[in-house]
C-alpha cells in the first residue's frame, strides 16, 4: 500500500517569527501522524526550517528550482543548493509558476529531471483551468502535462510524486468533488502504469482547497495518495487536522 503524503505549500507566506510559531505547534501535534508529512517553504527560510525540523519526522521541500545546474542565471536557485539544505522534495510546475512565469511542459519536465539527478523527489503539478474543464479538455490537458515528464524520465518516473491541482480549486474554497478528483487521478494512474509497473505505484496527491472538513473523503479515494495543501498549511490546527485525515 502506498503511504500517503501530506505536503504543505506555504507559497509566499511566512516570516522568521511566524514560521517558528507555526512549526512549534505543528511539531507538538504531528507525532501521531500515520502519513508522511512535508513542508515546502520559501527559499530564504530553508535554513531556519531545516534547523526547526531537525530530529523530527517532517521532511523539508522547496517550491521550485532552476532548470540549470549552475552558472550565470541571476536570481535562480540550483537543485544542489536545495540539497545542501536537506530538501527531500521540490515542487515543479505549480500552476502559479506555469501562469505567472510562463513555464512550459518541457521546462517543467527538465526541472523534474534536475531534481531527480540531485537525489531529491520532484512533486510534479498538473491541472486544468475552469475554461478547459468546461470545454471537456481536462483529460487531454493533464495527460499532456504529465506525458512531457514521463517521456523525458522514462523508467525514472517511478521516483516522482504527482499532484493533481485543478486550477479552479486552488485558493478559491471550491474543491473538486471526491468523484471528480478520483476520475482524474484514475486517468493519471493509468498513464503512469503504461510507463511501467513501478511507475504505476507513484503517489498522486490532490491539491486545491483541501481543508479539515473535506480531507478525509478525498484521501479515501482509491487513487488519491495524500494532498498538497496551500492555505490550510498556514494554520497549525488546520494542517494537523488534514494530516490526521491521511493514512
Ligand atoms: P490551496 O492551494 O490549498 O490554498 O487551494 C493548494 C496549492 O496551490 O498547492
Amino acid at each position: 500500500m502506498r503511504q500517503q503524503l501530506v505536503a504543505g505549500n506555504w507559497k509566499m507566506h511566512g516570516s522568521l517569527a511566524s514560521n517558528a510559531a507555526l512549526l512549534g505547534e505543528v511539531l507538538a501535534g504531528v507525532a501521531t501522524a500515520r502519513c508522511e508529512v512535508a513542508v515546502c517553504v520559501p527559499y530564504p527560510y530553508l535554513f531556519q526550517v531545516q534547523q526547526l525540523l531537525q530530529a523530527s519526522q517532517i521532511t523539508l521541500g522547496a517550491q521550485d528550482c532552476s532548470m540549470h545546474a549552475s552558472g550565470a542565471h541571476t536570481g535562480e536557485v540550483a537543485v544542489s543548493m536545495l540539497q545542501d539544505f536537506g530538501c527531500r522534495y521540490v515542487i515543479v510546475g505549480h500552476s502559479e509558476r506555469r501562469a505567472d512565469h510562463h513555464e512550459s511542459d518541457v521546462l517543467v519536465a527538465a526541472k523534474a529531471e534536475r531534481v531527480l539527478e540531485a537525489g531529491m523527489t520532484p512533486i510534479v503539478c498538473v491541472g486544468e483551468t475552469l475554461a478547459q474543464r468546461e470545454a471537456g479538455e481536462t483529460t487531454a490537458v493533464v495527460l499532456r502535462q504529465l506525458q512531457a515528464v514521463t517521456h523525458l524520465l522514462g523508467e525514472q518516473t517511478q521516483r516522482i510524486v504527482v499532484a493533481y491541482e485543478p486550477i479552479w480549486a486552488i485558493g478559491t474554497g471550491r474543491t473538486a468533488s471526491p468523484e471528480q478528483a478520483q476520475e482524474v487521478h484514475g486517468v493519471l494512474r493509468a498513464h503512469l502504469r503504461s510507463v511501467g509497473e513501478a511507475a504505476g505505484g507513484v503517489r498522486i496527491l490532490y491539491g486545491g482547497s483541501v481543508k479539515p472538513d473535506n480531507a478525509q473523503v478525498l484521501f479515501s479515494q482509491t487513487d488519491i495518495d495524500g494532498g498538497l495543501i496551500g492555505g490550510a498549511s498556514l494554520k497549525a490546527s488546520d494542517f494537523l487536522a488534514v494530516v490526521a485525515a491521511a493514512r
